[in-house]
């Protein structure tokens, strides 16, 4: 089957069909969730967390994003495949043009996307006059955690509202042909989802943007420590893990026992 395109999703926008999309951050994940008919794919820099084990994604560096990135390439066929670009990547435009090049030359995903607002409009221009598909990412940015000082919903007031309204705007005039809505307080998710002609992709931000984006591990119930309140796990595949790997090592020991003891070396 043919990979889904950016004119695709435009495409699903215009007829009204919301975009399903899922992170994955390896090959077997990848496969699994291409199959299963996700739209797009993110290689997320939520890759820190969830596959390094780090607290934030500060720590996540432009190598571990392509090998990554590479590994679901090869995993997919028909999703489109959004790589983030991460935190120390992008720190002006001519920076963020070099990164994403190296992303797009070395792992073969069809877009990038880029966390911030107003700062970021003359990255996203100079990526997209270079011919790059950008995805643009507001509300609640990860990389920006201790800056913001802490999690949190945003667009409550009515100057944080106006701000993520004039970042929207200005972030589809930049040529993102994307937007991931992260955090986004749902009323307000829902009119700038109306206000644009790109998508929105809505992530904690209630039902009404143009599609939406989870953590996979969050959706399938693949962790070790609760998901965030917004996601709503469809499966408990780390109690399957557990039980399988108890029955394992359960079998090992009882059945394979006593085994003959080893010729002392003393
Ligand atoms: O890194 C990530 O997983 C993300 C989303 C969930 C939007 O940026
Ligand atoms: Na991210």
């Amino acid at each position: 089957r043919k990979r889904i395109t950016t004119r695709d999703i435009a495409a699903m926008r215009q007829r009204g069909e919301a975009i399903a999309m899922l992170t994955a951050y390896d090959a077997t994940m990848a496969a699994l969730v291409d199959m299963a008919g996700v739209d797009m794919i993110l290689v997320g820099d939520s890759l820190g967390n969830v596959v390094l084990g780090h607290e934030t994604t500060l720590p996540v560096t432009l190598d571990d994003m392509i090998r990554h990135a590479a590994a679901v390439k090869r995993g997919s066929a028909r999703a489109l495949l959004v790589c983030d670009m991460p935190f120390g990547s992008v720190t002006d435009p001519q920076t963020a043009l070099e990164s994403a090049v190296r992303v797009l030359k070395e792992t073969g995903v069809e877009a990038v996307k880029i966390e911030g607002g107003l700062a970021m409009v003359p990255t996203v221009e100079r990526l997209v006059a270079h011919g790059i598909a950008v995805v643009a990412h507001i509300g609640l940015t990860p990389q920006h955690v201790h800056q913001m000082g802490g999690y949190y919903m945003h667009g409550k007031d009515e100057a944080s509202a106006e701000r993520l309204r004039q970042e929207a705007r200005a972030l589809e005039a930049a040529g993102a042909f994307a937007i991931v809505l992260e955090c986004v307080t749902p009323v307000l998710a829902a009119e700038i989802t109306r206000s644009l002609t790109i998508p929105t992709i809505g992530i904690g931000s209630g039902k009404d943007c143009a599609g939406q984006v989870l953590v996979v591990n969050d959706l399938i119930g693949l962790n070790t420590t609760p998901p965030p309140s917004f996601a709503k796990p469809r499966a408990d595949v780390a109690a399957i893990i557990k039980a399988a790997v108890g029955d394992y090592v359960g079998e090992t020991k009882a059945e394979r026992g006593p085994i003959p003891l080893p010729r002392r070396v003393d």
